[in-house]
């Protein structure tokens, strides 16, 4: 499937209704990671500098359909400025005559914001009328959200069944990168799974065994399938009532022949905090009052023996309590590798959801991957072999 990108259009005088992703974290009505902003300034540059009038659709929290100050977008306006590097003007609607109003004050080139799509429930029920006041305000419609992809919302689904669609920059990159991850991957294949909870990712598992030669699953999940297996993981985190369901996964993994990689040593502690007294084990020899905490340094080269027989490498959730030091050490020294063969151009690795893009921010190795998706609920369903709407609508 294709999808037809800014290259296929002259946006020139055009309003461009453009879909960005701006649900970034605010602590003290400050913007704390602008990872998400950064990530879609070339899009809207590239839109601007070729003369089109940019208007910026967006969400931002969870406001179900009411308008409320905390999850207003205006709070983001002066950040925006500074990382874009020119005038953002907002408007406190994002349909009516507030929205006609202020489109109708656009010169070309000009970038404007409006006000939170959730405001409105038409937004998150996708509904038709609500998605034709939206539209009336745009000629073309670019969608750059892959990280709200997986909602089928009117500003995510319902305006490209009504205005000429098109991937913005950002949403293109992020394809074609998972396209080399799993789509069309360069073999042997290597998935590494970690996070705290089986639950989340019992679909995750179950797809990627289909489509990957080896699984690494590492973290809290990790301790799910040791004691499935019969081992004593102690005060571990573990979902004992899931044991069957991690059988499941490795019987068919046996039978679909996709080694499963888990923990053969760890580091264990007796508090889930950082810096504590901590000793290593073996993983059939975990104390009854110890807490898997990391992964131990035979785990580590077994994992980086897998990375480097890997061409293709795909990553979803830290390997231990990475916020906890020294406990970050098991992640960090994998993506070390991963990074290092990245560099060598050995491996084609794509990593994502929000743990993961924090610890390889924490390692410093973010950069060195070759995609580093900010995406979480769509990166999983994208890793679920989920279709997913946002994207599907734009399919040529
Ligand atoms: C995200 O932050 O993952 C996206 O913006 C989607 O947000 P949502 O889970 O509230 O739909």
């Amino acid at each position: 499937m294709g999808f037809r990108t800014l290259d296929d259009v002259d946006v020139k005088s055009r309003r461009v209704l453009l879909r960005v992703d701006l649900n970034v974290p605010i602590i003290d009505g400050k913007v704390t990671d602008t990872t998400r902003i950064k990530r879609v300034a070339s899009t809207i540059e590239e839109l601007s500098w070729k003369g089109a009038k940019v208007i910026l659709l967006a969400h931002f929290g969870r406001p179900k359909g009411k308008v409320s100050v905390e999850h207003s977008l205006k709070k983001i306006i002066g950040t925006m400025k500074r990382v874009l590097g020119c005038s953002v003007y907002f408007a406190r609607d994002c349909i009516g005559d507030e929205a006609q109003g202020a489109v109708a004050a656009m010169k070309d080139g000009d970038v404007l914001l409006f006000e939170n799509t959730r405001f409105y429930a038409g937004e998150e029920q996708n509904d038709l009328e609500f998605a034709r006041a939206l539209a009336v305000n745009g000629d073309i419609y670019v969608n750059d959200a892959f990280s709200a992809a997986h909602r089928a919302h009117a500003s995510t689904e319902g305006l490209a069944r009504l205005l000429p669609a098109y991937v913005g920059r950002l949403m293109q990159a992020e394809l074609e990168a998972l396209k080399k991850g799993l789509g069309d991957p360069v073999r042997p294949v290597v998935a590494i799974i970690g996070g705290a909870k089986v639950s989340t990712k019992i679909e995750v598992l179950n797809n990627l065994i289909g489509k990957v030669d080896a699984l690494v699953i590492g973290g809290g999940m990790a301790n799910t399938f040791l004691a499935a297996d019969g081992l004593n993981v102690g005060k571990s985190l573990c979902e004992h009532d899931l044991a069957d369901a991690a059988r499941a996964i490795m019987a068919k993994a046996r039978s679909e022949k996709c080694t499963i990689i888990l923990p053969i040593d760890a580091i264990v502690a007796y508090h889930f905090r950082a810096n504590v007294p901590h000793q290593h084990y073996g993983i059939d020899a975990i104390p009854a009052d110890g807490m898997i905490l990391d992964v131990g340094g035979q785990s580590i080269e077994c994992i980086n023996g897998a990375i480097d027989g890997a061409a293709t490498v795909v990553w979803n959730g830290p390997l231990g309590a990475f916020e906890l030091y020294p406990f970050d050490q098991g992640t960090v020294q994998v993506a070390k590798r991963a990074a290092e063969r990245t560099r060598e151009g050995r491996l084609v690795s794509i990593a994502g959801g929000g743990d993961t893009v924090a610890a390889l921010n924490c390692a410093g190795l973010a950069e060195d991957f070759t995609y580093l998706s900010t995406a979480g609920g769509a990166f999983l369903e994208w890793m679920e072999g989920k279709p997913l709407p946002g994207v599907q609508i734009l399919e040529k």
